[in-house]
């Protein structure tokens, strides 16, 4: 297949296409897997903290104590709203969708404190929507559920202690934050996916980092892309027990029905990150003695895997384990924001240091040439 100018046609949905250079992550490289800035994601999610891994991936390497010390201080500096963007935020109704507030809320503080004025960087305006975006959903949560305008600062050290604990009002167990904590990780990064291309293509427009990451949160939220953890968690819900869940699923198939959490473009043997989170979906039931979920979880899971072959991606189990840390279900998808703005801006930023302008070819699939016949003549 060809174009009409002479190239080969892409396969639908740019599938195996080598889109532009990155030194950022590896995604399903042979015999390396994911990789970001070339440290192993088992390492990274096991051993490492999400700050370490915003480090890394904004500035290029992983912080020594100390360093890791002053990032935190500074992220935690950077939780405080301006009075504009908290009225904006009691403007949006309840019935919003928490990705509609990430992207209001994003827009809203690029108008407010733009990138390059007094020399603000993209990598400073990362690290100030990476602090800032959960307080700006649970403000406006806080505000829409219960009247109560709360307070953002604070001096918790890590992004996933401060959103539970802003969250629910309580400080989180080390169980949950630290489970919250690596789903950041596993969610921080991964190549040319929808989002980032997203960013990179406005990026390459010479335009803003903040419209970069708006226009990615948009690209997120669909449930092809991010929004497949809030869809998994509606399909998981649906069953009380794993017989029900495999009825339930069989039915699905016989109609061909997407299973969401399921399947993946670049990984057709299996997603690294769903083994990582499914470790923490389960150490999270354990530990608070409620298996239920869990248990109807890995019944789709084999039931997915029985009936087409196909596996389970980050999102599924990331479904469980979040709920299992109290997270309401329209806010899965958010958390992905808070961790994806990491890997975002490293693009924004990669694109910058070698830029050109993304602009492919369609192939034209429409009329022949046809003569224009004017208004009143066409009857
Ligand atoms: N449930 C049921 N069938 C699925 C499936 C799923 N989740 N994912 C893929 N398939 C089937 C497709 O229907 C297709 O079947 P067909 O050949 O009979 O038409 C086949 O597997 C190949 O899938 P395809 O749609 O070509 O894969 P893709 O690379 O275009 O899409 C996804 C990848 C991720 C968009 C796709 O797997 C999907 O929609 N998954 C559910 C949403 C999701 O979890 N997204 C998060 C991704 S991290």
């Amino acid at each position: 297949m060809s174009t009409g100018q002479g190239t080969p046609a892409a396969k639908a949905g740019l599938e195996g296409i080598i889109a532009g250079k990155t030194a950022i992550s590896t995604v399903g490289k042979e015999n390396v897997g994911l990789t970001y800035r070339g440290y192993r994601i088992t390492d990274l999610a096991g051993r490492s903290t999400f700050e370490e891994v915003a480090h890394l991936l904004i500035y290029g390497s992983l912080p020594g104590q100390s360093q890791l010390d002053a990032y935190r201080k500074k992220l935690a500096g950077l939780r405080g709203l301006p009075q504009p963007l908290k009225t904006t935020l009691e403007q949006i109704p309840a019935s919003a969708h928490p990705m509609d507030v990430m992207r209001t809320g994003c827009s809203m503080l690029g108008v407010l404190e733009p990138e390059g004025e007094g020399g603000r960087t993209a990598q400073a305006v990362a690290d100030r929507l990476i602090a800032s975006f959960g307080p700006m959903l649970l403000y406006w949560y806080h505000f829409r559920q219960r009247g109560t305008r709360i307070e953002t600062s604070s001096t918790d050290n890590t992004v996933s202690g401060h959103f539970l604990r802003l969250l629910t009002g309580n400080a989180p167990s080390l169980d949950k934050q630290r489970a919250l904590d690596a789903s950041l990780i596993l969610y921080a990064e991964h190549e040319f996916n929808a989002s980032t291309f997203t960013a990179r293509t406005i990026t390459s427009t010479l335009s803003d980092v903040y419209s970069a990451v708006t226009g990615a949160i948009g690209a997120l939220r669909g449930p092809l892309h991010g929004g497949a953890n809030e869809a998994a968690m509606e399909l998981i819900s649906q069953f009380d027990t794993p017989d029900a869940a495999e009825q339930g699923l069989m039915q699905m198939l016989a109609t061909k029905r997407l299973i969401m959490g399921f399947g993946h473009r670049v990984y057709k043997n299996g997603d690294p990150r769903s083994d990582i989170i499914k470790g923490l979906a389960k150490h999270l039931s354990e530990k608070t003695g409620n298996m239920s979920m869990f248990n109807v979880s890995e019944r789709i899971e084999q039931v997915m895997k029985r009936e087409k072959n196909i596996l389970p991606n980050l999102d599924f189990y990331a479904a469980a384990a979040y709920q299992l840390c109290d997270v309401p279900t329209s806010m899965f998808t958010p958390l992905f924001v808070i961790a994806r703005t990491s890997g975002w801006a490293a693009h924004v930023i990669e694109q910058r240091s070698d830029n050109r302008l993304i602009r492919p070819i369609g192939d034209y699939i429409g009329h022949d040439v046809q003569e224009y016949v004017p208004v009143e003549k066409r009857g």
